[in-house]
């Protein structure tokens, strides 16, 4: 009965500094500046017409927007969301222009995260071009606060089809295709993203970002390290407004053969589900039970 999102599609990221977000965007992440707007700017690091929107203002909060496969499709979502008692919002002709996109409707999960439900999102006819070479590949997965793991975790795999690819403590990694996760939830006592993630083309790609952004004064809070989850190797550093970015390589792909077998693993809330290689991360959301203990 749930509604199946085609993909993700973007992230819109109210912040303190229009110009420092497009500054770290381009010049440490790697992205390519597509739009600006006195209030707005446009980023991405793929083909799709923007990742990432950064919108003048913190109060802006955090929205994260998916792909709904057509129009039909949204209005059924839209439909059903009302029928769940799911407060729905239809977006305004500004709204759907803001987003690039034709059709928009808005919902919030239990946690009260901003979740954008988007039909024909403007497609771009031009290649990603990026301002250095850190060898993004894609937009691939953002990691989501939750207060509470379990009805989150229900909302999302109930009303919007998602499935469990594994469990680190309470917290559920989701998938929506054949990539490990797209959604990954983080226990926290607030709403909003916790992290934006880019896959990159290989581990030579994470090295050199990792030398790269330290040269350049940029926390770097995770990494180098590899997931026993999804298998990714990884590097997460500190950007503006307390957004951590993350590069990663070599996801885990559950195919369609794989899902008639397929069951997801539960890890113990402790480092080594963060991380199998021994890195400790410097990220509030991923601190586990020994680590608190040990700090305290
Ligand atoms: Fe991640």
């Amino acid at each position: 009965m749930g509604a199946d999102l085609h993909d993700i599609r973007y992230v819109r990221i109210g912040t303190e500094d229009l110009d420092e977000s497009i500054r770290f965007a381009t010049q440490m992440l790697g992205l390519e500046l597509v739009g600006r707007e006195a209030s707005a700017a446009y980023l991405r690091g793929d083909d799709r017409d923007h990742n990432i929107c950064y919108v003048r203002g913190r109060e802006a909060g955090h929205v994260l927007g998916f792909e709904m496969k057509d129009m039909a499709a949204l209005d059924a979502a839209a439909a059903m969301f009302e029928d769940a008692g799911v407060p729905v919002r239809h977006g305004t002709s500004d709204e759907r222009e803001q987003r690039r996109v034709r059709g928009l409707v808005t919902i919030k999960d239990p946690t009260g995260n901003v979740i954008d439900l988007v039909a024909r999102p403007a497609a771009s006819g031009k290649r990603y071009y990026g301002t250095r070479d850190a060898g993004i590949t894609s937009f691939s997965h953002v990691g989501l606060r939750t207060a509470d793991a379990q009805a989150d975790e229900r909302f999302y795999t109930t009303l919007l089809n998602a499935k469990v690819s594994d469990w680190i403590g309470d917290a559920a990694l989701l998938r929506i295709d054949e990539v490990h996760h797209k959604i990954a939830l983080f226990p926290s006592t607030f709403a909003g993203v916790q992290h934006v993630n880019f896959q990159v083309e290989s581990q030579d790609d994470i090295m050199r970002s990792w030398y790269f952004l330290q040269n350049h004064n940029v926390r770097i809070v995770f990494g180098p390290g590899r997931h026993p989850t999804s298998g990714a190797r990884f590097l997460y550093f500190m950007g503006p407004d307390g957004i951590v970015y993350e590069y990663s390589t070599g996801v885990r792909m559950i195919t369609a053969e794989d899902e008639k077998t397929y069951v997801p693993r539960s890890f113990p809330a402790v480092p080594s589900s963060f991380c199998m290689w021994g890195s400790l991360p410097d990220i509030p959301e991923f601190k586990t039970e020994p680590d608190i203990a040990r700090a305290a």
